[in-house]
């Protein structure tokens, strides 16, 4: 039994564990409750009595000397473990494998409202679901004039409707402010059309009005370029084409030159070098009388931009539906800090 124990004793003091689970079986196997120690203990009763002090200090020790063997271990293969690959550091900051990212769309629309508020224009909101007065009439829309057709615009009842464009929000904001007015209205729309590639029944604007004494169309020009470069970069040109609005006289659209060729002709741009980005115009005076502005005193522009559209060209994304499938893959993709 004494050599037996020495044995015990020996082994114990050579052990080498590489994994945790080592430790833990050189605990069972000595410590456990079917384990070497317990056998000895039992039978200890056979040791003769002249021995029985020697054998019992020696078990002593070998139960002192396991459970000392089995705490140096664990701490030395923990100590090892903190080096490695899974040393925990808690000073250092998260990763950020798991965070979400923003929708492309909102990250577009922040960043037009950013290059907006830094020349001083406010945010304004307005309800969704709009009167015809907000949406259409106080916009100098005839009563018979084709938006307001079915086709084009979802009808709750005779007078209410979902807003087609968010220029109600602006009518809502000359009626309740003197000038000078300067803000930008962001907002979802909606208008009755089929889904394709390059249209959706819901999408989201951001139009913008400016409205003081002296206003002219050469400051909605140099409006226009800043935002343009801002948004597509400082070598971008705008381009203005005569057109129509019933709340804005003159009107223009506008083009930015193709940021993919850089004017020189490509497929995006449809070898014209120019993309067509927003509508604009000289508020109309009777839209402004129609708002309690006196179309005397004060003069203004407007103008409106699809956020959709503008996001397409900045992230070259050929199908508008891409944006409200919420694929993760190409959610992903997109990372911003605002
Ligand atoms: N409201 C127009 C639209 O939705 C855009 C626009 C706004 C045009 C302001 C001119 C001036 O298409």
């Amino acid at each position: 039994m004494k050599e037996r124990i020495e044995k015990l004793l020996a082994d114990v003091e050579a052990f080498k564990a590489e994994k945790i689970e080592e430790v833990e079986q050189l605990r069972i196997k000595i410590l456990g409750k079917k384990g070497e120690l317990n056998e000895l203990f039992a039978s200890f009763k056979e040791v003769a009595n002249d021995q029985k002090k020697e054998v019992g200090q020696l078990l002593n020790q070998l139960k002192v000397k396991t459970q000392e063997r089995i705490v140096e271990l664990s701490s030395s293969l923990a100590q090892k473990e903190e080096k490695g690959d899974n040393f925990l550091d808690l000073s250092l900051p998260i990763s950020d494998d798991n965070l979400g990212s923003r929708h492309p769309l909102s990250i577009v629309k922040n960043e037009i409202i950013d290059i907006f508020s830094r020349i001083g224009y406010s945010i304004s909101e307005g309800p969704e679901i709009e009167d015809d007065w907000h949406n259409f009439s106080a916009l100098n829309f005839p009563k018979e004039h084709p938006a307001r057709d079915m086709q084009d615009t979802f009808f709750i009842d005779k007078e209410h409707a979902l807003r087609t464009h968010t220029s109600s929000v602006q009518v809502r904001v000359m009626e309740n402010s003197t000038p000078p007015i300067r803000t930008i209205s962001p907002g979802r729309v909606f208008r009755n059309e089929a889904i394709s590639a390059r249209a959706h029944c819901i999408f989201h604007q951001v139009e913008g009005l400016y409205i003081d004494k002296n206003v002219s169309f050469a400051d909605l020009k140099q409006t226009l370029l800043y935002f343009a470069k801002e948004m597509f970069g400082e070598k971008t040109e705008i381009r203005l084409r005569p057109s129509y609005f019933p709340f804005t006289e003159p009107s223009a659209e506008v083009d930015v030159s193709c940021n993919i060729c850089s004017g020189k002709g490509c497929n995006v741009c449809k070898h014209t070098g120019f993309l067509e980005i927003l509508g604009c115009g000289m508020v109309d005076p009777n839209v402004l009388e129609n708002c309690g502005i006196d179309s005397k005193v004060y003069t203004g522009f407007a103008f409106g931009m699809g956020v959709e559209r503008i996001a397409m060209l900045k992230y070259q994304i050929n199908d508008l539906r891409m944006f409200f499938e919420n694929d993760i893959r190409f959610l992903n993709q997109f990372k911003s800090t605002i």
